[in-house]
């Protein structure tokens, strides 16, 4: 029987006894678990291999139900709140003490948001307590944006998959931390930098290995494919470098004409919203079709764009 279901009411139940539910939400899909149960958030590291010292990000329904999880709000924080949330904004804030240690690695901050599925929030308002989710994925690996991208990852290791649908933004959320009350970007992900600029300004970005060697979203390999992906500028070049391999290719809105070549073609009418939104599924797909390379097209570095080849670029070998 398939573990993907859209029966709110059993997550509920699995969640309140202690079990973990993987959960739609507009970015990707979390794996969830209450953050007050040991024995939960235990079973989402084992569940995913990923090491202790990756901290987690607590979903909650509203900014109301932040008290009892942060203890200081900068005044960029909320406004960022109150432009943003619900939305694909995570905010690293001071924890409060009866955050477990387990959700954030031992540090004094907590990973916070609200997310914006409809259902998921609803859940999120029928349970007595918020839920740590990071990633469907085993560590390192593409993060799921459907629910039988989980399944497949997962199937004998999870009770459920509440089916919320494709993910509408298809890529993870932005992170921004406060050091000293000074808003940094320490993940680019699908609330672009520009929109961010347009309610607090200018913002600084320290999302490399160098800047926090201890937050692995931020790993030189992450959200990668089996099949070896390059990303490249000139994606015909590439094809002629690998031209006896069996070649995947994604490109942005045009076709290489190749008919050598397996396409994807992200968003033929040149929206990299469109494009962020279908760039794992993508991933997924062509990681599927036993493949010996994938030749991904560079973004141009604005909007999305760079959220995008942020992406792109740790699925790679050679960043
Ligand atoms: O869109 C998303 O953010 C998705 C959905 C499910 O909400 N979640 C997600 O979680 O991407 P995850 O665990 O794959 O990535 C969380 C990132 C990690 O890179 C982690 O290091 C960082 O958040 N993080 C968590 N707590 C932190 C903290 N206190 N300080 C700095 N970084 C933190
Ligand atoms: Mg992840």
């Amino acid at each position: 029987m398939s573990i993907i279901s859209k029966d709110i009411q059993k997550a509920v139940q699995l969640l309140n006894e202690e079990h973990l539910v993987a959960i739609p939400t507009e970015t990707v899909y979390g794996l969830a678990g209450n953050i007050f149960s040991e024995k939960a958030i235990k079973s989402i590291f084992a569940t995913k291999k990923r090491p202790f010292f990756n901290p987690l990000i607590v979903h909650v329904p509203s900014v109301a139900s932040l008290n009892g999880i942060v203890t200081h709000i900068p005044e960029k924080a909320k406004l960022l709140a109150n432009a943003f949330w619900p939305g694909a904004m995570t905010l690293v804030l001071k924890k409060h003490k009866n955050i477990p240690d387990l959700i954030t690695a031992g540090k004094d901050t907590v990973a916070v948001r609200v997310p914006n599925h409809p259902v998921t929030l609803e859940l999120l308002k029928q349970l007595p307590f918020p839920l740590a989710a990071p990633s469907a994925n085993p560590f390192g690996s593409i993060s799921p944006t459907k629910a039988k991208h989980v399944a497949n990852y997962f199937k004998n290791q999870l009770p459920m998959v509440l089916d919320g649908g494709a993910c509408q933004n298809g890529i993870e959320s932005t992170i921004i931390g406060f050091e000293n009350e000074v808003p940094v970007i320490y993940r680019l992900g699908a609330l672009a930098l520009e929109d961010i600029e347009a309610v607090i300004g200018k913002i600084e970005v320290k999302n490399k290995k160098e800047d926090k060697p201890d937050a692995p979203g931020m790993l030189a390999r992450h959200y990668a494919p089996q099949t070896t992906t390059f990303l490249v500028d000139d994606v015909n070049y590439e094809i002629a470098k690998h031209r006896h391999k069996k070649i995947g290719v994604i490109v942005f809105e045009k076709s290489v004409n190749n008919a050598n070549v397996t396409e994807f073609i992200l968003s033929e009418k040149g929206s990299k919203k469109e494009a962020a939104a279908k760039l794992y599924d993508t991933m997924h797909t062509l990681d599927h079709l036993n493949l010996d390379v994938i030749i991904a097209e560079r973004f141009t570095e604005d909007g999305l764009g760079k959220s995008i080849n942020d992406r792109l670029q740790r699925a790679t070998f050679s960043s």
